[in-house]
């Protein structure tokens, strides 16, 4: 790897200041958004490079469909282009992006709300064509000390950084400001870049618009959800094969529910610092059933892993059940998830030809013809 890809303590330390100040200003957004949804423009979304599981559904999915019933507007970008960052081919892209609306339709993000709006890069130019102006704002310097990109080259093994994966930062910024996105649900590990989006847009409105800003400053909302393990007690990820998907059969989640590591304790005790992995289940079940992770290890007692895994299968299969008919039922219909992606399509175009028109004035270059 090429060395200045390398992560150092000053990534660290940086990294839990900028933490600590986003937490901050997260908890402030979280009292403000029922309170004044409509002057919140929501953006998220991610790479489509395989189908959802419950990590997903119990973290960002959950998030959004509670921010979705607080009212707010919110665009959803399926990052198709930002695929190409870590790998070469394009090959499963196309049915990625349909599985991905299969699943979030199935979750309960809802556009016939008329406020839930779902896109992907590929399709809306003017969102593309910012990361050009956007481009002038950002030193490679910059570029070269973003912690996430350094992880990301690190897991996928990159031995080259393609230019797409050095400046995607940048095009992330692109995906938020178009739409004047104001609130950006992420995890932790999207801060550098919601950073990066924050100074884009002050430096923009600095240097081409100071008597009539064109961007917001957009904020991070951070899940205050737990997180969710693999059934190896570790993040849970399709490349570890240690998921359970959305679209997984009953049957299917048995099988990964079975195989999921435990200990050999048969007292099962709610101990997150020493017994991860059979807290781990326990909150999964907790998060089904609505009870206290304590409470189910109350119930489960002295009946071992066996017992905790057949609770585990019970509730997750109970709680996904409905939301499996749903995907089953919109799987069936190609035709009415295609025009939920071509209306959300219409929808952020709309607002990125405006923001091009408003860019391009503020940087003299309408040449008269707008
Ligand atoms: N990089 C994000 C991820 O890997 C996906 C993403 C693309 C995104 N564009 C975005 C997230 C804009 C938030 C806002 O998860």
């Amino acid at each position: 790897m090429d060395e200045k890809f390398e992560i150092d303590a000053t990534d660290v330390e940086q990294e839990s200041s900028t933490f600590k100040e986003a937490a901050r200003r997260s908890d402030a957004l979280w009292a403000d958004l029922p309170r004044d949804p409509a002057r919140y423009r929501v953006l998220t979304g991610e790479r489509p490079t395989g189908p959802l599981h419950v990590g997903h559904l119990f973290g960002t999915v959950a998030n959004r469909v509670r921010i979705q019933e607080l009212g707010a507007t919110t665009f959803i970008v399926i990052a198709d282009y930002q695929v190409l960052t870590d790998r070469d081919t394009a090959d499963a892209v196309g049915a990625n992006v349909h599985e991905a609306i299969l699943d979030y339709l199935a979750a309960g993000l809802d556009p016939e709300n008329g406020r839930t709006f779902f896109f992907s890069h590929s399709h809306v130019p003017e969102l593309n064509q910012l990361l050009l102006p956007f481009m002038s704002l950002v030193t490679t310097a910059e570029l070269d000390r973003n912690p996430t990109v350094k992880e990301e080259i690190r897991a996928a093994g990159l031995r080259q950084v393609n230019a797409l994966m050095y400046t995607y930062p940048i095009h992330q910024a692109a995906d938020i400001l178009f739409c004047q996105g104001n609130v950006v649900p992420v995890g932790r590990d999207q801060l550098p870049h919601l950073e990066l989006t924050r100074k884009i847009a002050r430096r923009f409105n600095e240097r081409f618009a100071p008597d009539a800003p064109v961007f917001p400053v957009p904020d991070a909302l951070l899940s205050v959800l737990p997180v969710v393990l693999g059934t190896d007690g570790q993040k849970m990820s399709k490349s570890r094969g240690n998921t359970i998907m959305l679209k997984m059969t009953a049957d299917e989640t048995a099988r990964a529910i079975k195989g999921a590591r435990t200990d050999g304790d048969r007292q099962i005790t709610y101990d997150p610092q020493r017994r991860p992995e059979v807290a781990n289940l326990l909150r999964l079940v907790a998060i089904c059933t609505g009870e206290t992770p304590e409470a189910v290890a109350e119930r489960i007692g002295d009946g071992g892993g066996g017992k905790l895994k057949a609770a585990v299968t019970e509730a997750l299969n109970a709680y996904l059940a409905p939301i499996r008919d749903r995907r089953a039922r919109y799987a069936g219909d190609p035709a009415y998830v295609r025009d939920v992606l071509r209306r959300g399509v219409a929808r952020a175009r709309e607002e990125a030809v405006t923001t091009l028109d408003r860019v391009r004035a503020a940087m003299n270059m309408d040449h008269g013809l707008q």
